[in-house]
């Protein structure tokens, strides 16, 4: 490993998370406003061209796996050309390619992505009902979500190995009855479903008093399944894992609020205005594309563009909060969250 992606803790941040777009086709009651989150022009976004070069320099230093987030990735126009570009670079050490998308427009792409090196998928999905759906994400949309999870079935049944995540927040009085349905789709489906505690945040309007525990989520699925199993897991890993015995699918559960994982992190982000930052809470940013616009102007990099990208890089993991840091009372606002998550 490079220095470049060691932290002052030792962790070796070799998963790089590429925010693509600010925008988003829903707006999630837990994360935008009905209007919208302010746009950042044009121009202080990062080119497609800047994301693939970008890419490569942390893959030439080690990073094995990138995930393309947003806003809602697949709103970028060009997001299948982009991942086209990355999805070369599994030659020179990228091992997973994957996605964080809400699927509603996902299923026009899903083909043409897998092809191009698509190795995973987390599906933001937070009820199983059209009509909570619409409550909860403030748009029509359920079936074209359907069609998207029927076609990674039907691709997995073909042989493409798509890791396939669902990712439900749960909030108390508006989704926590979804959960035991969710567990029942387990039963028969190859998804790992990932309970998420709610984060409560400036702008999202919503207390803490929202926020559905780890604990309470398992006794609430012991209640129902009560020979639920804890699995190893992977050790990188957000969630912690379970399995109901005999079921083909997972459980998972994100305990950002309860019980902190950032002992194990080895993220590091880019944000879609081109920040570096390492944690999703806190942590001086740092300019990628101030280097690459004011030093480079767009020139393929040289030995002292790379010197200060790697700098940039050993900065801001040197910056990464303690393994052991606490949950935190409020998450960042939502402009920051969605630019970072
Ligand atoms: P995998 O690659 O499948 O492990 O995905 P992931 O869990 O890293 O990413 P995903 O985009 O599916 O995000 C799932 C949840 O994890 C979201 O609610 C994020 O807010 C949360 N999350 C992602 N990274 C971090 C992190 O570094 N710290 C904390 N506390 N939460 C995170
Ligand atoms: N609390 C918890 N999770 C959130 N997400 C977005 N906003 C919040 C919040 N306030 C989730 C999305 C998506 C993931 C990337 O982050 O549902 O699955
Ligand atoms: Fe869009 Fe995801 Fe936010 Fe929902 S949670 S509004 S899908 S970015």
């Amino acid at each position: 490993f490079s220095d470049f992606l060691t932290d002052t803790f030792d962790r070796q941040h070799d998963y790089l998370r590429i925010s693509v777009t600010e925008r988003c086709n829903l707006r999630c009651l837990y994360c935008m406003p009905e209007e919208g989150v302010p746009l950042s022009p044009q121009r202080e976004l990062l080119t497609t061209p800047e994301i693939v070069l970008l890419s490569s320099v942390f893959v030439s230093q080690g990073v094995t796996k990138i995930r393309l987030t947003g806003g809602e990735p697949t709103v970028r126009r060009d997001i299948v050309p982009l991942m086209q570009q990355i999805g070369e670079l599994r030659a020179h050490g990228l091992r997973e390619l994957c996605l964080t998308t809400n699927g509603l427009s996902l299923h026009r792409k899903l083909d043409a992505m897998v092809e191009a090196g698509l190795t995973g998928v987390n599906l933001s999905l937070d009820t199983l009902d059209q009509w909570q759906y619409q409550l909860m994400t403030r748009r029509a949309g359920f079936s074209a979500v359907q069609k998207t999870i029927d076609r990674i079935f039907e691709l997995n049944r073909a042989g493409a190995g798509i890791k396939f995540k669902i990712n439900c927040v749960v909030m108390r009085g508006v989704n926590d009855r979804e959960i035991l349905p969710f567990v029942e789709m387990t039963r028969e489906k190859d998804v790992e479903v990932r309970f998420i505690e709610y984060m409560p945040f400036d702008g999202n309007k919503w207390s803490k008093g929202k926020m559905f525990s780890y604990q309470e989520m398992l006794d609430l699925i012991r209640s129902r399944y009560p020979d639920l199993q804890r699995e190893a897991g992977h050790k990188n890993d957000t969630s912690k894992t379970y399995q109901v015995p005999g079921f083909v699918g997972k459980l998972g559960f994100v305990t950002s609020m309860t019980h902190n994982f950032c002992g194990t992190c080895n993220r590091l982000r880019i944000t879609s205005d081109g920040n570096l930052k390492v944690c999703l809470f806190g942590n001086a940013e740092v300019s990628v594309r101030d280097i690459l616009r004011k030093v480079n102007g767009g020139e393929p990099i040289d030995e002292e563009v790379f010197e200060l990208l790697r700098q940039a890089a050993v900065d801001s993991t040197k910056q990464a909060s303690p393994p052991g840091h606490p949950p935190p009372l409020l998450a960042p606002s939502s402009e920051e969250l969605l630019n970072v998550i």
